[in-house]
């Protein structure tokens, strides 16, 4: 799978979804999109299949954490879906993500790609120090839990693009880096903090950028899809 644009389907519910995804409908490309817990836990497994029966690429961003025998029996049921990619939070220690591979796997070897949150970007140094008591610098602990996850066999991370080159350096040239906080340049930065064009996120060495409002909210969609895809994805 090559560099890619993965559009966030951050919608309530089907309806809002399947407003969104006709706009594409005669597009020549359907766009690699992802489903979060907002519309998982709204929708369950079905709009899951629906989406995949109308030829889409699936990223399922539920973040899964638990102990290592729930996250292998949980990875068993979502690989029925047939995704394209899923994550797990690599706080959940080298064993989990281990469990998780295990658990995804199918009786020929193949899995989908499966990737890790390293910190939350919502975590700040601060509440890293003084809630979860962990004393390092924060750029510290992200490289050493991305290096946690290449470990364990895992495909990638999630990042912002800023970091998509230190992971590249300090953990595997190949290793995925899928990035969100991407903005273009005439956007409202909304609530993140850290954004780059799809532009600079190529030129930083992004895999897949994670795109949401700046499609789903631009006045047209399709557009600025496009406009992704030819920042990003060209050249
Ligand atoms: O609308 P926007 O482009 O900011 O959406 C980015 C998507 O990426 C959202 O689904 C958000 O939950 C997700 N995400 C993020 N930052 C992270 C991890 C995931 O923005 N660190």
């Amino acid at each position: 799978m090559g560099r890619d644009v993965i559009v966030a389907l951050d919608f309530p519910n089907a309806e809002n979804t399947f407003n969104f995804l006709s706009k594409f409908e005669n597009h020549n490309q359907k766009p690699f999109v992802k489903i979060g817990m907002e519309l998982f836990y709204a929708e369950g497994q079905k709009i899951v299949r629906e989406i995949k029966a109308r030829g889409h690429k699936i990223f399922l961003d539920l973040k899964l954490h638990d102990i290592p025998n729930t996250v292998k029996s949980a990875m068993r049921s979502l690989s029925k879906l047939n995704v394209d990619m899923l994550n797990v939070h690599a706080e959940g220690s080298i064993e989990m993500m281990k469990a998780a591979v295990e658990g995804l796997t199918n009786d020929n070897g193949e899995r989908p790609l499966l990737i890790a949150v390293t910190l939350l970007t919502s975590i700040s140094q601060e509440v890293m120090n003084n809630e979860l008591l962990i004393s390092r610098p924060l750029d510290e602990v992200v490289t050493a839990y991305a290096q946690n996850v290449f470990k364990a066999g895992l495909d990638g991370v999630v990042c912002s693009p800023l970091e998509a080159g230190k992971i590249h350096e300090n953990v595997n040239k190949n290793f995925l880096t899928v990035t969100p906080g991407i903005r273009f340049a005439d956007n409202d930065k909304g609530d993140q903090a850290r954004v780059t064009t799809p532009l600079k996120a190529k030129e930083l060495g992004s895999d897949f950028i994670v795109v949401g409002r700046p499609i789903t909210k631009a006045e047209n969609p399709v557009e600025a899809y496009e406009k992704c895809i030819n920042e990003f994805c060209k050249g």
